[in-house]
Formats: structure tokens, sequence, C-alpha cells
């Protein structure tokens, strides 16, 4: 039985560190275990420049100190300028631009409707080796929404991918059997970032024995067999797999309301609950993989020289259920079971 486990730094290939008073609360629980994250841009109003890009990272970094790597990235809209992303991505301000289908999840009010209007920048971003990340949900009212990865995929991404051929994409969060086998049908220009949330809860947490706001997050979470197919990807070693958090936090009365924010917080507890998920999967040779070297190779980046070291404990390990910040409390996400794994 292993009890102890050293694994490069682990990266986050997506989160939310939002701006302000909670950017200030939320920031050090992703620093403490992370060296690098790719940080989404959906901000009020979102980051579309390379200007805007530069002034957020500088705002991260005075929360969470320089030995945290920010690696930004641009908002895209139908008015993204392409010469805008080059001359940010040359300058090493932005590593990847973010696709949102207009309306799918917050704050993309700015985002995509008519992709026909993105393809001069889709193409400047194949030419430059800029990756394209994707909320992968289309918005249609007609698509129900526990349908709505796996027709973005075949109305919208495939489309895209043959039609910009060497543009190099990421599928967000994944959340279906339908992406992983998608990601694992193509070449290696495609990846796929998998959350600590969807590994742990089916539909089923969300909504039986009564609603629980803090498991709702967008792309919803799907069936038990999906969620089964997300743990057999991130445990498989297959390298297109890879670690997005995709903590996104919202304060309490944001989430516990009436028409509550999608979104989970896992950033405090995240390398806990993915030690103690790949363990019961008898796969934590395949963690380092998964959190420490897989983002690095598809973003052609060096794997973190420094590492970290995960311990079995004999009794549960404690976190907080809550974070106050300035913006207000945020709830921590529970797994719900027992975690045995800390980060010492
Ligand atoms: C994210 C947020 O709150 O910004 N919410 C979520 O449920 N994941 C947006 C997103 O990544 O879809
Ligand atoms: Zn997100």
């Amino acid at each position: 039985m292993t009890n102890s486990l050293t694994l490069p730094r682990p990266d986050d290939w997506h989160l939310h560190l939002r701006d302000g008073a909670m950017l200030a609360g939320i920031a050090p629980e992703s620093a403490r275990h992370f060296a690098r994250a790719i940080i989404m841009p959906n901000l009020v109003p979102p980051v579309v420049t390379g200007a805007q890009a530069r002034a957020y990272r500088d705002r991260i970094l005075a929360a969470t100190g320089s030995e945290f790597k920010p690696l930004m990235t641009l908002y895209l809209t139908e008015t993204t300028d392409p010469a805008d992303v080059v001359s940010a991505h040359d300058a090493g301000i932005i590593t990847a631009v973010k696709l949102y289908p207009a309306g799918a999840t917050t704050n993309s009010a700015s985002g995509v409707r008519d992709f026909d209007r993105v393809r001069g920048v889709l193409d400047a971003m194949a030419e430059a080796g800029i990756p394209l990340l994707c909320h992968g949900e289309v918005t249609d009212p007609d698509i129900d929404i526990f349908d709505r990865e796996a027709v973005f995929i075949d109305r919208v991404l495939d489309p895209i991918r043959n039609r910009t051929p060497g543009l190099r994409v990421v599928m967000e969060h994944i959340t279906t059997a339908d992406a992983v086998a998608y990601v694992q049908s193509q070449p290696d220009d495609l990846g796929a970032t998998i959350t600590t949330h969807h590994l742990v809860i089916n539909r089923n947490h969300i909504l039986v024995g009564g609603i629980k706001p803090h498991y709702y997050c967008l792309p919803v979470a799907k069936r038990e067999t999906h969620r089964q197919a997300l743990v057999q990807a991130a445990t498989s070693g297959d390298a297109r797999f890879f670690l997005g958090t995709d903590s996104a936090p919202h304060t309490d009365d944001a989430k516990e309301s009436a028409c509550g924010c999608a979104g989970c917080f896992t950033a405090t507890n995240t390398m806990s609950i993915l030690a103690q998920v790949f363990d019961d999967a008898a796969a934590l040779d395949k963690l380092e993989g998964f959190a420490g070297r897989n983002g690095p190779g598809f973003y052609r980046l060096p794997v973190n020289a420094d590492t970290i070291t995960l311990e079995k404990t004999a009794e549960p390990v404690t976190y907080p259920t809550r974070i106050e910040t300035g913006a207000g409390p945020v709830t921590v996400f529970d797994p719900g079971f027992p975690l045995y794994w800390r980060v010492t």
C-alpha cells in the first residue's frame, strides 16, 4: 500500500480567480498547492485585450505573490482583433484564448453567436500555435441542458476543427462519455480538462433529497455512467486528459438563491480529493500525469521542477468548510466522503 506520493508541483489548467476582494480572498487557496494556472477571462467586463490581460495578471500576482504563475487568456468575441491576440501571445502576456458560446455560462453574454465571425482570429491562432479553450455547450433553447455538450461536439467543435487545420483545442471541463470518446478518437492537437468535482458528483448529488446549490455548475454534472467515463479517462494515463479544476467561487448568497449561480469552489481541497479518487480507482500512479505532466505536455511548457508530497492519513483530513472573503463567504466543495490524503 502506498502511503506517500511525491509529484511535480501540480498546475490548474482552468481556474476562475475573479477580481477585487474575491480575488484577494480566494487566490491564496490555489497558490498554496499549484504552481501555475490558466486564468479564465470571464470577469465583468471580460478580459478581451492584451492590455487588459496584462493588468489583470498584475492584480493576480499582487494577491498570490510572485511564486505563482498565472497563465492568462483572452475572452473571444466577434470583434476580437487577430493582431492583438497574436501580439499579446508573442509578448508572453497570454497563453490561450477562451471561447464561450454566448449565454452558455456565468458572464458569457459577450461570447460568440456567429462562429463565421471569428474565423479570422482562429486562423491566426492556428498559424501562431495559440490554443483555443472551448466551453463546450451549445446554447440553443431547444437543446436539453444534459445534451448540450454532446451536441456542441457535432455542431460546433468538429466543424471548427475541420475548417481550421492546425488549431490546437482544449475541450474544457468535459462531463460526458461522448466527450471522452471524441477526444480519444482525435490526434493529440485536441486535449481535454477534467474538473475535480465532475470526478466526484453525478446529477443525483445535485437533485436527490433536496436541491444542493453548491453542486450546481456548468456544464452540469451528468448521470453516473458519464462520471465513471471521466474517472476512467483521468486515471487512464492518456496524456490528452489533464486537470482543470474550474474552481469557480461565488458567495454563498449568490449560490443559495432562487436563481443560483453555477460554479463549484474546489481550490482548497482539490489535491486531497484527487488523491482519494485516484486511490479508490487503484490508479495513484496516474495522478502525476493527470495533475503534473499532461497539461505542460499539451501547452508545450516545462514540467514544474518543484514537488509536492501527499501523505495518507489515519484520520480523515480536515479543511475549512468555507473561506471568508471581503466579498462574502464562499463554501468549499464537499465531496461527500472522507478524505485520507493530505498535502504535507
Ligand atoms: C464558471 C463561473 O462561475 O465563472 N461556472 C461554472 O459553473 N463552471 C463558468 C464556467 O466555467 O462555465
Ligand atoms: Zn470555468
